[in-house]
């Protein structure tokens, strides 16, 4: 056995991090993902990184869409946060979006998103780590929601 999963958890766990919604598109089918697993990971090429649960319904939906975005959420859209970590389909209804270049979903009133192209999948233990080209992207604003601790958590100014 290698090291503790509960006790990695609560290690980490204490890096505080923003919450996201990747999102992607299998023809008529839009879907989204909960994910604090991302990375800026390159600037030349603009290269971002997406770990997915490889077990998980949304690995085969990023997979198969061949692109995603990643919407960075305000703590006004804790509930998004909520709605897209539920397993199972996604329900975009009653939500504002628009089609970004790849198709992928783009949520209103983020803090910022960026839609990519998946060039890579390498392998990352019980996950694979999604590699993504940034087509387009935009800045927002507002207060960002965060998540340390295995909860949500505001910035204090
Ligand atoms: C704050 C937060 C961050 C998450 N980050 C990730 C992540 O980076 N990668 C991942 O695979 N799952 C992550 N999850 C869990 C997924 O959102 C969840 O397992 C998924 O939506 C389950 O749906 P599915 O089984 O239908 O794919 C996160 C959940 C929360 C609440």
């Amino acid at each position: 056995m290698g090291f503790d999963a509960q006790q990695q958890r609560k290690i980490l766990g204490a890096f505080a991090t923003g919450v996201t919604v990747a999102s992607t598109r299998i023809g008529d089918e839009t879907w989204g993902m909960t994910a604090n697993g991302i990375t800026s990971l390159s600037l030349d090429p603009p290269l971002v990184l997406l770990a997915v649960q490889k077990d998980a319904a949304s690995h085969g939906k990023f997979r198969e869409g061949g692109c995603f975005a990643l919407n960075i959420l305000t703590a006004q859209q804790q509930e998004l946060s909520d709605r897209f970590a539920f397993k199972g389909p996604k329900d975009f209804s009653g939500l504002d979006y628009t089609t970004a270049e790849t198709g992928a979903p783009v949520l209103a009133d983020s803090l910022g998103w960026v839609d990519c192209r998946v060039t890579e999948v390498l392998d990352g233990g019980d996950h694979d780590i999604f590699i993504g080209e940034i087509l387009a992207g935009e800045t927002g604003s507002g207060e960002p929601l965060l998540y340390f601790n295995g909860k949500y958590a505001r910035l204090i100014p």
